[in-house]
């Protein structure tokens, strides 16, 4: 939403001086805003949320509580503002004399103003939700449709500061006119009220939320705290960065740092995502007992210089390979913004170069900032890192690195991904010099992990490497009844560059595991490599259920039973190890008969990081059975995707037969 305010003015004025060239396409270039109607929301809102950790338990006092919290974290002096309050606070019924929202009377019974008051007296914002429908998500209290103007004077007439308005129960009436009805009737109050269109993203909401008053609308459905979901919903925003900027924002959802769902490395990538993304970054934890951890991550300077940067365009994925992806923003200053980003679950090194970053040559080389550890070396071109699994690693290049030292990136390599049983394997640590001059008298270190022996098989030391050259030394592992999983491993190396002794380490993983026995055997009587899941665990031999373990039924697709398989909640992937011992595989997908005839889920099969077969299903079809070669293949992937968002996506892989030879 608009508004006039002058400062806002002066600072989108200020700002259209530093826009790049490249933002002369984007639909929402400042300087065709209209000099009249300068911007609310000059760059993406920060603030807090309640939905996401508190759903319908809420109340005054948890608002207050959050609102002081707010200020003594550190997130207000960080910038956050926005103290929002999602579903579930108004009573059922209006008022029958005047037909407005009344406030819960458990819940909220000193009433919304008095909140608001509060609220502003710490110096923050206040936000409101309800639904352009008649009633909301969770169906607790009306909604706005056909109430608007009454609606958002009472809003105004409150001091709340942002709306944010869902497309719950609409009755089928067309969305823009629905959000353009509220958008109108929230200019008409002339109080400046953010507005933040929840419409899901279900009718493109980026080609008209700016036209019907929104600073915000989202682009997908909910997201979860799950890396899965974190992921989908990620992939959605592919495509959408040029419609968003100053007071048009799309929304990615609000933010799951901090929730248990998500460890700090899966919190850290989500938030350097987000930054990239120019989202609005609308807390969802609980941060009055937030970790120290958590708190950093939001409030963490260099991130938010980022998000809070308009250089003309969000963020957009710049290189694809799989699981490892390179996301980048422009920033104002000419550098660029990188987020590494590691989808598997195992380490991995990716990067790119300052040319496929756009930026110019530069005699001495490029500033690295590591925006997390906050360590600044020079690099000559190659901007790499290693990035644990399930994390991400964010940097700001600049040109210009005189007298910084070189950029140098510890890797461990194990020789194979996956050891069957008691099979020995190799690790190779590799030192690369990606800056613009030599260290000298490095040492390489591998630590054995736990009932492993590791014997280097060379010289574990280095006298010299060069700029864009690499040290290497390698170890041979063995162990005489390894446990089955994971085997961590952790290299280190120390290098003297001008009479300064420097270090770095590096994580890197293969797994322990055994192919499964000759004849057919049912993939839940196996243990997999990995299971994730869009919704609490993968559950065997009973559907997905809730989020709690143990809590599916038996697996029915379209009235037939099944007594063996997995119950999923998509996206998920779940791999198995085959150890190129298996020819067949059989299974039968489909939506679980526990959600109705809801639900719309793409079930894909693959090997070895290639997809071999696909499917669809939705809640009313029937299973579909699939039934394919698998000869050679070291590990089985089980995928299923969100065609439509991810509700009520429970997805069966029924009688998942697995056929091997000894
Ligand atoms: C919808 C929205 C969520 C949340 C709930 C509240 O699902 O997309 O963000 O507001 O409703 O019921």
């Amino acid at each position: 939403m608009r508004t006039v305010a002058t400062t806002a003015l002066a600072l989108v004025l200020a700002m259209t001086v530093t826009v790049p060239a490249s933002a002369a396409t984007s639909v929402h270039d400042v300087t065709a805003a209209p000099a009249a109607e300068p911007i609310l929301a000059a760059t993406p809102p920060l603030g807090w949320n309640s939905w996401n950790t508190f759903a319908c338990d809420i109340n005054e006092k948890l608002i207050r509580d959050t609102a002081d919290a707010m200020v003594s974290s550190g997130m207000a002096a960080a910038g956050y503002q926005y103290v929002n309050i999602d579903d579930c606070w108004a009573e059922q019924e209006r008022d029958p004399a005047s037909g407005k929202y009344v406030p819960h009377h458990e819940r909220f019974p000193s009433g919304i103003k008095a909140l608001a008051d509060y609220v502003h007296a710490k110096g923050l914002k206040l936000g409101i939700y309800t639904s352009a429908g008649t009633e909301t998500c969770a169906r607790t209290m009306p909604g706005s449709l056909g109430h608007e103007e009454l609606d958002a004077q009472t809003f105004a007439d409150w001091g709340v500061d942002y709306l944010k308005y869902d497309n719950c129960n609409n009755q089928g009436v067309p969305a823009q006119q629905r959000y353009q009805a509220m958008g109108d009737a929230l200019k008409k109050t002339g109080r400046p009220i953010v507005y933040s269109i929840c419409e899901w993203g279900a009718n493109q909401p980026w080609l008209w939320g700016d036209s019907v008053g929104g600073d915000l609308w989202r682009t997908t459905g909910d997201i979860t705290d799950s890396w899965p979901s974190v992921m989908s919903i990620l992939d959605q925003q592919v495509g959408l960065e040029a419609y968003s900027g100053p007071g048009a924002w799309n929304d990615p959802d609000m933010l799951e740092v901090g929730n248990p769902g998500l460890t700090q490395g899966e919190s850290r990538a989500h938030m350097s995502l987000w930054a990239v993304l120019n989202a609005p970054l609308i807390a969802g934890n609980d941060i009055r007992s937030m970790p120290a951890w958590a708190r950093n991550q939001l409030t963490d300077p260099d991130l938010l210089a980022v998000n809070q940067d308009w250089s003309g365009r969000q963020g957009a994925k710049l290189r694809d390979s799989g699981d490892t992806e390179v996301w980048t923003k422009k920033m104002s200053d000419g550098s660029v913004a990188v987020v590494l980003l590691n989808r598997a679950s195992t380490p991995a090194v990716l990067g790119t170069t300052a040319a496929e970053l756009g930026l110019p040559p530069a005699d001495t080389g490029y500033a690295v900032r590591n925006l997390w550890t906050n360590t600044t070396p020079v690099s000559a071109g190659t901007i790499r890192a290693q990035v644990p699994g399930h994390d991400a690693v964010m940097l700001r290049v600049s040109p210009g690195g005189k007298g910084l030292p070189p950029m140098v990136v510890v890797e461990a390599t194990p020789g194979k991904p996956y050891v069957d049983g008691a099979e020995a394997n190799t690790v190779t640590v590799k030192v690369h010099n990606d800056g613009t001059t030599a260290v000298t008298r490095a040492r390489l270190l591998l630590t054995a992990p736990e009932g492993w022996a590791a014997t280097a098989t060379g010289p574990t030391q280095v006298g010299s490497i060069g700029p864009g050259t690499t040290g290497t030394a390698t170890w041979s592992l063995t162990a005489d009844r390894p446990d089955l999983g994971p085997v961590d491993l952790t290299a280190s190396a120390s290098w003297t560059w001008r009479n300064q002794v420097y270090g770095g380490t590096a994580a890197g993983r293969f797994t322990v595991a055994t192919a499964p026995p000759a004849g057919s055997s049912q993939l839940s009587d196996l243990t997999w490599l990995y299971a994730e899941n869009g919704w609490g665990p993968v559950e065997k031999d009973r559907s997905n259920g809730e989020t709690a373990p143990g809590d599916g039924k038996p697996l029915t697709i379209a009235g037939t039973v099944y007594p063996k398989g997995l119950g999923t909640h998509a996206p998920g992937r779940i791999g198995y190890f085959l150890g190129a011992r298996c020819s067949r595989f059989t299974v039968t997908v489909g939506i679980d008969d526990e959600v109705g005839d809801r639900g719309r889920v793409g079930f894909e099969v693959w090997g070895d990081g290639v997809k071999l077969t696909g499917a669809e299903a939705t809640g009313a079809g029937a299973g579909v059975p699939l039934d394919l070669a698998v000869s050679g293949v070291d590990v089985i992937e089980l995928r299923t995707d969100t065609l439509d968002g991810a509700n009520y996506d429970h997805a069966d892989w029924a009688a998942p037969m697995i056929t091997c030879t000894p």
